[in-house]
Protein backbone atom coordinates (compact mmCIF):
# COMPACT_ATOMS: atom_id res chain seq x y z
CA UNK A 1 0.00 0.00 0.00
CA UNK A 2 2.51 2.06 1.51
CA UNK A 3 4.81 1.49 -1.95
CA UNK A 4 2.00 2.12 -4.09
CA UNK A 5 0.98 5.22 -2.99
CA UNK A 6 4.62 6.48 -3.16
CA UNK A 7 5.07 5.45 -6.41
CA UNK A 8 1.72 6.91 -7.43
CA UNK A 9 3.13 10.04 -6.21
CA UNK A 10 6.53 9.41 -8.06
CA UNK A 11 3.95 9.56 -11.07
CA UNK A 12 2.01 12.45 -9.94
CA UNK A 13 5.16 14.08 -9.69
CA UNK A 14 6.67 13.04 -12.95
CA UNK A 15 3.40 13.49 -14.78
CA UNK A 16 3.35 17.54 -13.37
CA UNK A 17 6.79 17.71 -14.70
CA UNK A 18 6.23 16.07 -18.66
CA UNK A 19 3.14 18.62 -18.19
CA UNK A 20 5.48 21.61 -16.87
CA UNK A 21 7.68 21.01 -19.51
CA UNK A 22 5.76 20.28 -22.80
CA UNK A 23 3.51 23.59 -21.97
CA UNK A 24 7.11 25.17 -21.63
CA UNK A 25 7.82 23.71 -25.14
CA UNK A 26 4.31 24.42 -26.33
CA UNK A 27 4.91 28.22 -25.52
CA UNK A 28 7.81 28.44 -27.10
CA UNK A 29 6.58 26.73 -30.13
CA UNK A 30 3.18 27.02 -30.87
CA UNK A 31 0.34 28.72 -28.86
CA UNK A 32 -2.28 25.98 -29.29
CA UNK A 33 -3.59 24.14 -26.37
CA UNK A 34 -2.97 20.47 -26.19
CA UNK A 35 -5.77 18.50 -27.70
CA UNK A 36 -8.37 17.26 -24.55
CA UNK A 37 -7.13 13.89 -23.73
CA UNK A 38 -10.67 11.66 -24.07
CA UNK A 39 -10.70 7.77 -23.45
CA UNK A 40 -12.64 6.24 -26.74
CA UNK A 41 -13.80 2.78 -26.56
CA UNK A 42 -13.10 -0.12 -30.04
CA UNK A 43 -14.81 -2.56 -29.97
CA UNK A 44 -13.96 -6.16 -31.99
CA UNK A 45 -14.77 -9.76 -32.34
CA UNK A 46 -12.09 -12.60 -32.08
CA UNK A 47 -9.76 -12.65 -35.42
CA UNK A 48 -10.59 -9.52 -36.60
CA UNK A 49 -9.11 -6.30 -36.73
CA UNK A 50 -9.18 -2.98 -34.09
CA UNK A 51 -7.77 0.00 -34.97
CA UNK A 52 -6.48 2.09 -31.33
CA UNK A 53 -7.15 5.72 -32.59
CA UNK A 54 -4.52 8.23 -32.15
CA UNK A 55 -3.27 11.45 -33.43
CA UNK A 56 0.00 12.63 -32.90
CA UNK A 57 0.69 15.83 -34.73
CA UNK A 58 -0.59 19.06 -32.90
CA UNK A 59 2.09 17.61 -29.86
CA UNK A 60 4.35 20.18 -29.60
CA UNK A 61 6.91 18.15 -29.01
CA UNK A 62 6.21 16.24 -32.16
CA UNK A 63 5.86 19.24 -34.18
CA UNK A 64 9.06 20.66 -33.46
CA UNK A 65 11.43 17.61 -33.82
CA UNK A 66 9.22 14.52 -35.11
CA UNK A 67 13.02 12.84 -35.73
CA UNK A 68 14.01 13.30 -31.45
CA UNK A 69 10.63 11.55 -30.56
CA UNK A 70 8.95 8.35 -31.00
CA UNK A 71 5.73 6.60 -30.14
CA UNK A 72 4.67 4.26 -27.96
CA UNK A 73 1.80 2.22 -26.79
CA UNK A 74 1.20 0.24 -23.47
CA UNK A 75 -1.27 -1.41 -21.77
CA UNK A 76 -1.58 -0.46 -17.49
CA UNK A 77 1.07 -3.34 -17.19
CA UNK A 78 3.16 -3.91 -20.35
CA UNK A 79 4.91 -2.31 -23.20
CA UNK A 80 2.63 -3.36 -26.36
CA UNK A 81 4.31 -1.43 -28.91
CA UNK A 82 7.54 0.87 -30.03
CA UNK A 83 8.25 2.65 -33.02
CA UNK A 84 11.27 4.36 -34.14
CA UNK A 85 11.64 5.24 -37.57
CA UNK A 86 11.62 1.81 -39.50
CA UNK A 87 12.93 0.23 -36.28
CA UNK A 88 9.76 -1.39 -34.67
CA UNK A 89 9.12 -3.67 -31.85
CA UNK A 90 6.38 -5.50 -30.28
CA UNK A 91 5.34 -7.21 -27.16
CA UNK A 92 5.80 -11.02 -27.41
CA UNK A 93 1.93 -11.54 -26.99
CA UNK A 94 1.48 -9.30 -30.02
CA UNK A 95 4.04 -10.74 -32.50
CA UNK A 96 3.18 -9.80 -36.04
CA UNK A 97 -0.23 -8.42 -34.83
CA UNK A 98 0.23 -5.17 -33.55
CA UNK A 99 1.85 -2.00 -35.85
CA UNK A 100 1.82 1.88 -36.10
CA UNK A 101 2.34 1.93 -40.07
CA UNK A 102 5.45 4.08 -40.32
CA UNK A 103 3.86 6.19 -43.65
CA UNK A 104 0.86 6.90 -41.19
CA UNK A 105 2.64 8.15 -37.99
CA UNK A 106 4.76 10.66 -40.29
CA UNK A 107 1.23 12.18 -41.22
CA UNK A 108 0.39 12.33 -37.55
CA UNK A 109 -1.44 9.04 -37.20
CA UNK A 110 -0.47 6.92 -34.62
CA UNK A 111 -3.29 4.65 -34.27
CA UNK A 112 -2.55 1.24 -33.18
CA UNK A 113 -3.26 -1.29 -35.78
CA UNK A 114 -3.74 -5.15 -33.88
CA UNK A 115 -4.75 -7.72 -36.24
CA UNK A 116 -5.99 -11.30 -35.68
CA UNK A 117 -7.66 -9.86 -32.06
CA UNK A 118 -7.47 -12.07 -29.20
CA UNK A 119 -9.97 -12.11 -26.26
CA UNK A 120 -7.01 -11.96 -24.31
CA UNK A 121 -6.43 -8.34 -25.86
CA UNK A 122 -9.61 -6.58 -24.10
CA UNK A 123 -7.87 -3.91 -22.16
CA UNK A 124 -7.34 -0.30 -21.71
CA UNK A 125 -4.39 0.93 -23.72
CA UNK A 126 -2.47 4.22 -23.56
CA UNK A 127 -0.37 5.88 -26.43
CA UNK A 128 3.08 7.96 -25.51
CA UNK A 129 5.53 10.15 -27.25
CA UNK A 130 8.88 8.95 -25.99
CA UNK A 131 11.20 11.98 -25.61
CA UNK A 132 15.04 10.86 -27.39
CA UNK A 133 16.56 14.56 -26.97
CA UNK A 134 19.28 13.77 -24.74
CA UNK A 135 18.42 16.54 -22.13
CA UNK A 136 14.59 14.09 -22.13
CA UNK A 137 15.48 11.22 -22.73
CA UNK A 138 12.99 8.98 -22.44
CA UNK A 139 10.09 11.58 -20.74
CA UNK A 140 7.26 10.44 -21.89
CA UNK A 141 4.13 12.60 -22.75
CA UNK A 142 1.01 10.80 -22.59
CA UNK A 143 -1.43 11.21 -25.37
CA UNK A 144 -4.48 9.27 -25.54
CA UNK A 145 -6.33 5.83 -23.58
CA UNK A 146 -8.37 3.86 -25.38
CA UNK A 147 -10.58 1.14 -24.02
CA UNK A 148 -10.54 -1.92 -26.22
CA UNK A 149 -13.32 -4.66 -25.93
CA UNK A 150 -13.19 -7.86 -27.71
CA UNK A 151 -15.78 -10.38 -27.95
CA UNK A 152 -16.31 -13.96 -28.79
CA UNK A 153 -18.71 -15.77 -31.51
CA UNK A 154 -21.79 -17.49 -30.70
CA UNK A 155 -24.02 -19.33 -33.40
CA UNK A 156 -26.72 -21.70 -33.08
CA UNK A 157 -26.92 -24.19 -36.32
CA UNK A 158 -29.07 -27.13 -36.89
CA UNK A 159 -28.35 -29.99 -39.44
CA UNK A 160 -29.81 -33.53 -40.70
CA UNK A 161 -28.27 -36.49 -39.40
CA UNK A 162 -25.25 -37.08 -42.06
CA UNK A 163 -24.75 -33.84 -42.44
CA UNK A 164 -21.48 -31.53 -41.77
CA UNK A 165 -21.02 -29.11 -38.80
CA UNK A 166 -18.27 -27.03 -39.70
CA UNK A 167 -16.81 -25.14 -36.85
CA UNK A 168 -15.06 -21.92 -37.05
CA UNK A 169 -12.12 -21.42 -35.05
CA UNK A 170 -11.87 -17.22 -36.11
CA UNK A 171 -8.09 -17.75 -35.18
CA UNK A 172 -4.99 -19.75 -35.23
CA UNK A 173 -4.36 -18.89 -31.77
CA UNK A 174 -7.91 -21.35 -31.28
CA UNK A 175 -6.23 -24.65 -30.05
CA UNK A 176 -8.85 -26.76 -29.07
CA UNK A 177 -12.74 -27.68 -29.15
CA UNK A 178 -14.75 -28.78 -26.38
CA UNK A 179 -18.23 -30.38 -26.35
CA UNK A 180 -21.35 -30.62 -24.24
CA UNK A 181 -23.48 -33.25 -25.04
CA UNK A 182 -27.40 -32.64 -24.89
CA UNK A 183 -27.57 -35.95 -22.11
CA UNK A 184 -24.30 -35.03 -20.33
CA UNK A 185 -22.91 -32.86 -17.88
CA UNK A 186 -18.90 -33.44 -18.49
CA UNK A 187 -17.33 -31.33 -21.32
CA UNK A 188 -15.32 -33.21 -23.59
CA UNK A 189 -12.74 -32.32 -25.71
CA UNK A 190 -13.11 -33.18 -30.09
CA UNK A 191 -10.16 -31.83 -31.24
CA UNK A 192 -6.59 -29.91 -30.48
CA UNK A 193 -4.44 -28.40 -32.83
CA UNK A 194 -1.80 -30.87 -33.01
CA UNK A 195 -3.99 -33.61 -33.84
CA UNK A 196 -4.01 -35.85 -37.02
CA UNK A 197 -7.37 -35.61 -39.14
CA UNK A 198 -9.16 -38.66 -38.62
CA UNK A 199 -11.75 -40.12 -40.66
CA UNK A 200 -14.49 -37.75 -38.68
CA UNK A 201 -12.54 -34.67 -37.94
CA UNK A 202 -11.02 -32.91 -40.51
CA UNK A 203 -8.67 -29.13 -39.78
CA UNK A 204 -8.69 -27.30 -43.55
CA UNK A 205 -5.49 -27.49 -45.09
CA UNK A 206 -5.87 -23.47 -45.28
CA UNK A 207 -8.82 -22.06 -43.29
CA UNK A 208 -9.20 -22.43 -39.65
CA UNK A 209 -12.46 -24.46 -39.84
CA UNK A 210 -12.71 -27.70 -38.05
CA UNK A 211 -14.93 -30.25 -39.77
CA UNK A 212 -17.24 -33.13 -38.24
CA UNK A 213 -18.16 -35.38 -40.42
CA UNK A 214 -21.69 -37.35 -40.79
CA UNK A 215 -23.42 -35.76 -37.95
CA UNK A 216 -25.75 -37.94 -35.39
CA UNK A 217 -28.35 -36.89 -33.03
CA UNK A 218 -25.56 -38.08 -30.48
CA UNK A 219 -23.61 -34.73 -31.72
CA UNK A 220 -26.35 -32.51 -30.46
CA UNK A 221 -25.24 -30.23 -28.24
CA UNK A 222 -22.25 -27.60 -27.57
CA UNK A 223 -19.21 -26.46 -29.11
CA UNK A 224 -16.60 -24.36 -27.40
CA UNK A 225 -14.06 -23.22 -29.62
CA UNK A 226 -10.91 -22.17 -26.88
CA UNK A 227 -8.08 -20.35 -27.20
CA UNK A 228 -4.93 -21.31 -25.65
CA UNK A 229 -5.45 -19.16 -22.97
CA UNK A 230 -8.63 -21.23 -22.35
CA UNK A 231 -10.72 -18.99 -23.46
CA UNK A 232 -13.56 -18.85 -25.33
CA UNK A 233 -13.24 -17.72 -29.12
CA UNK A 234 -16.61 -19.53 -30.05
CA UNK A 235 -19.84 -21.10 -28.95
CA UNK A 236 -21.84 -23.13 -31.25
CA UNK A 237 -25.34 -24.84 -30.32
CA UNK A 238 -25.66 -27.85 -32.59
CA UNK A 239 -29.25 -28.58 -32.95
CA UNK A 240 -29.81 -32.23 -34.95
CA UNK A 241 -33.40 -32.19 -37.05
CA UNK A 242 -35.86 -34.90 -37.23
CA UNK A 243 -35.19 -37.66 -40.14
CA UNK A 244 -32.63 -37.85 -42.41
CA UNK A 245 -31.28 -35.52 -44.85
CA UNK A 246 -33.04 -35.77 -47.82
CA UNK A 247 -31.91 -34.36 -51.16
CA UNK A 248 -33.46 -31.06 -52.62
CA UNK A 249 -35.78 -32.37 -55.33
CA UNK A 250 -36.91 -35.39 -52.13
CA UNK A 251 -37.56 -31.76 -50.04
CA UNK A 252 -39.41 -29.83 -52.56
CA UNK A 253 -41.51 -33.10 -53.18
CA UNK A 254 -42.65 -33.55 -49.33
CA UNK A 255 -43.34 -29.49 -49.23
CA UNK A 256 -45.92 -29.77 -51.75
CA UNK A 257 -49.01 -32.18 -50.04
CA UNK A 258 -48.66 -30.15 -46.63
CA UNK A 259 -48.68 -26.63 -48.64
CA UNK A 260 -51.70 -27.86 -50.74
CA UNK A 261 -54.90 -27.90 -48.13
CA UNK A 262 -54.57 -24.31 -47.99
CA UNK A 263 -53.71 -23.53 -51.42
CA UNK A 264 -57.65 -25.39 -52.32
CA UNK A 265 -58.81 -23.65 -49.04
CA UNK A 266 -57.78 -20.28 -50.82
CA UNK A 267 -59.02 -20.81 -54.38
CA UNK A 268 -62.16 -22.61 -52.72
CA UNK A 269 -62.98 -19.23 -50.32
CA UNK A 270 -62.13 -17.38 -53.69
CA UNK A 271 -64.92 -19.43 -55.85
CA UNK A 272 -67.26 -18.55 -53.22
CA UNK A 273 -66.72 -14.83 -52.93
CA UNK A 274 -67.07 -14.58 -56.81
CA UNK A 275 -70.25 -16.26 -56.93
CA UNK A 276 -71.22 -13.76 -53.89
CA UNK A 277 -70.74 -10.98 -56.51
CA UNK A 278 -72.58 -12.26 -59.35
CA UNK A 279 -75.40 -13.10 -57.43
CA UNK A 280 -74.78 -9.33 -56.35
CA UNK A 281 -74.24 -8.28 -59.59
CA UNK A 282 -77.24 -10.29 -60.95
CA UNK A 283 -79.42 -8.83 -57.85
CA UNK A 284 -78.33 -5.31 -59.19
CA UNK A 285 -79.47 -5.76 -63.13
CA UNK A 286 -82.92 -7.47 -62.05
CA UNK A 287 -83.56 -4.36 -59.88
CA UNK A 288 -82.94 -1.83 -62.49
CA UNK A 289 -85.05 -4.23 -64.83
CA UNK A 290 -88.31 -3.70 -63.02
C1 LIG B 1 -5.35 6.49 -38.92
O1 LIG B 1 -4.92 5.29 -39.50
C2 LIG B 1 -5.80 4.20 -39.33
C3 LIG B 1 -5.16 2.98 -39.95
O2 LIG B 1 -3.80 2.94 -39.65
C4 LIG B 1 -7.12 4.51 -39.96
O3 LIG B 1 -8.03 3.46 -39.75
C5 LIG B 1 -7.68 5.79 -39.37
O4 LIG B 1 -8.87 6.14 -40.03
C6 LIG B 1 -6.68 6.92 -39.49
N1 LIG B 1 -7.18 8.09 -38.80
C7 LIG B 1 -7.29 9.27 -39.37
C8 LIG B 1 -7.81 10.37 -38.51
O5 LIG B 1 -6.96 9.44 -40.53
C1 LIG C 1 -27.34 -39.17 -25.48
O1 LIG C 1 -28.52 -39.15 -26.26
C2 LIG C 1 -28.34 -39.64 -27.57
C3 LIG C 1 -29.66 -39.46 -28.28
O2 LIG C 1 -30.08 -38.13 -28.19
C4 LIG C 1 -27.87 -41.08 -27.53
O3 LIG C 1 -27.65 -41.56 -28.84
C5 LIG C 1 -26.58 -41.18 -26.74
O4 LIG C 1 -26.20 -42.54 -26.61
C6 LIG C 1 -26.79 -40.57 -25.37
N1 LIG C 1 -25.54 -40.55 -24.68
C7 LIG C 1 -25.43 -40.82 -23.40
C8 LIG C 1 -24.07 -40.72 -22.84
O5 LIG C 1 -26.38 -41.16 -22.72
Amino acid sequence: METTSSRHRAFSAAIVFIQLSSFWICTLVDSSPLPPTTTSLVTSSVGGQAVLPCSWKSLPEVATAPSLCHIQWATLADLVFERLGQKMWQAPEFKGRATVPEEKLGSGNCSLIISDVQIGDTGSYESFVVMDTTQNKGVRVFIQSVKLLVSDHKSIKSHHPGEDLVLELHTSHSYRVVFLSRNSSMWSEVWRREDKNDGRLEKHPVHEQVTIKNVQSSDEGIYKVIDEHGLAVSTVQLFIKEGTASPKTQDRLDYVPTDCAPKIGCSGLFLLSALISSVHILHHYLLLLL
